[in-house]
């Protein structure tokens, strides 16, 4: 097979980060950038001073990604490439190219704002625009020019505006590598369809398995609901199939976040011989992964997303139209090792004059609360009135998520962090609130007398006649409450923990 886009013109990515801080890459999706720009700079010697970092926005890609490159350095992960995500980590000191999720690399600026270990930082699929993302940013776009030994940052899509991220790095290079690995012929419904979305995924993905040749189905929904739903009809209907329309055989996968990682492992094993497998899946198999044996992508033209209403404060998914940039990106999930078909469910005037061009960064349709946390446990004094955004929120929604950490005990009337800040900052942001919640609890138990505790039970926490072993044991149900941990056994390692061990 020729070589990927991106390996051709190794020499001049090699020259171009080595004479710059910062370098934009854009090429087509499956061009090599994940797998191949990390593997160049290593052979380039740019490990020698620290390892190569490379964020992605889920874990999924994070993992499968790494595995990938692992074999074709021929060594097994943990060993020179390595991932880590929450709850996992796969790497040592052994590894000089490391997988990992945006939000481990924020957490490890919790523990060394210089990002010591690393020589050059990859941030991946930068046209995702997640908070994290969006933090780091700003926090490398500084660290660049101010850390003694050098680094490299690199920022790398296949979707992305190249002359905003220029400017808004100092005017960088962008290089533009042209190519892709095979083709993706694209077709759009000719006029709106009546049915629903996910009626017209199922009848497609039906259509192809009955007559389009051997190759994986790739359909996008929108969540768990809608995916069980699909998966059931399809196999539903394939079992019901009459024998004359000689239907062949076929495996159904759902994939989502929210399945543990060893069935989301499925949709990286091959189909058995003579068997084809229909994929179903959200926006986790969007972006960097390449799922082997993919021909066939039904794009529904819809994801659910983050929004944020800022006159009731509340954060709500709610499903709304993918923007151009994720229409590509699912396009590239096909075409990645042979050439392949598109078809969008949806008409191309739908494309070319609903869709917005790109996603609305996560920080613009979110809270705001876990980004100003984040930046105020950052060792960098951060102002996060005057931080470098590439989008800056308004002034006001910035004061308003300073306003509620304080109310909520995570900062000081000064805006500076406090222990418990630093806690919920360690903590998914979903469950920061649970901190707050939990101290409030045992303080209140603690105090309140025992006449007032319900059902007659003495209060466990008053500082009376109660047996001292029964207020030992109240203690130790809160500070080893799963909620207040993070949800995780005691023996797994903290979600926030930093790589330790790796590079
Ligand atoms: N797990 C895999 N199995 C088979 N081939 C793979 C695998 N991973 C990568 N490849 C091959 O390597 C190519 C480059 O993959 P890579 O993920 O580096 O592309 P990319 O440019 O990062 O794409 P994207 O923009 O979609 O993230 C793919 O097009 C495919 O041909
Ligand atoms: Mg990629």
């Amino acid at each position: 097979m020729a070589a990927l886009p991106v390996r051709e013109v190794q020499d001049l990515i090699v020259s171009t980060v080595k004479a710059n801080r910062v370098t934009v890459v854009m090429a087509e999706t499956g061009s090599g950038k994940t797998t191949q720009i990390p593997q160049i700079l290593l052979e380039a010697g740019m490990a020698e001073s620290g390892g190569i970092a490379v964020t992605q926005p889920r874990r999924v890609a994070a993992v499968s990604v790494a595995r990938r490159v692992a074999e074709e350095r021929r060594c097994s992960v943990g060993q020179e490439v390595g991932f880590a995500i929450r709850f996992e980590q796969r790497c040592s000191s052994e590894t000089r190219i490391l997988y990992l999720t945006d939000g481990m690399l924020m957490r490890e600026c919790l523990v060394d704002d210089q990002l010591s270990k690393y020589a050059v930082i990859v941030l991946d699929e930068a046209h995702e625009r997640t908070l994290n993302t969006d933090i780091l940013f700003g926090v490398l776009k500084s660290l660049v020019q101010t850390r003694e030994q050098p680094l490299h940052l690199v920022v790398t899509s296949a979707t992305l505006d190249g002359d905003k991220f220029s400017s808004y790095f100092r005017g960088c290079p962008v290089l533009t590598i042209p190519g892709r690995c095979f083709p993706v012929q694209l077709s759009h419904l000719l006029e709106a369809a009546e049915q629903p979305y996910l009626q017209l995924a199922v009848d497609k993905a039906l259509d192809l398995h009955l007559y389009e040749e051997a190759g994986d189905i790739l359909v996008f929904l929108t969540g768990q609901a809608e995916i069980e739903q699909a998966v059931a009809e399809i196999t539903s209907e394939i079992a019901n199939m009459p024998e004359h329309d000689a239907c062949p055989p076929a495996i159904i996968i759902p994939l989502y976040a929210a399945l543990p990682p060893e069935q989301q492992a499925r949709v990286f094993e091959p189909a058995p011989d003579g068997c084809r497998r229909i994929i179903v899946a959200t926006n986790v198999a969007e972006t960097s992964i390449t799922v082997d044996g993919v021909v066939y992508v039904v794009d529904t033209g819809v994801v659910k997303q983050k929004a944020y209403d800022p006159h009731t404060g509340m954060e709500t998914l709610t499903v709304t139209s993918i923007s151009k940039v994720q229409a590509i990106q699912r396009s590239g999930r096909a075409g990645r090792t042979r050439p392949g078909k598109c078809f969008r469910l949806y008409t191309r005037a739908d494309y070319d004059q609903r869709m917005p061009a790109e996603t609305v960064p996560e920080i613009l349709r979110t809270s705001l609360q876990a980004a100003v946390l984040h930046l105020k446990t950052l060792p960098l004094q951060v102002d996060v009135l005057h931080f470098d955004y590439m989008d800056a929120p308004k002034r006001g929604a910035l004061e308003d998520a300073l306003r509620h950490l304080y109310l909520l005990g995570a900062l000081t009337r000064e805006g500076a962090i406090t222990p418990l800040g630093r806690l919920m900052a360690q903590l998914p942001w979903s469950l920061c609130w649970h901190a707050p919640c939990w101290l409030l609890l045992s303080w209140t138990a603690w105090a309140l007398p025992s006449q007032w505790w319900p059902c007659s039970q003495p209060n466990p926490f008053s500082r009376g006649t109660e047996d001292p072993s029964r207020r030992k044991a109240w203690v130790i149900m809160f500070s080893s409450s799963a909620s207040f941990r993070g949800g995780r056994p005691p023996t797994m390692p903290h979600p926030g923990a930093p790589t330790r061990g790796c590079l």
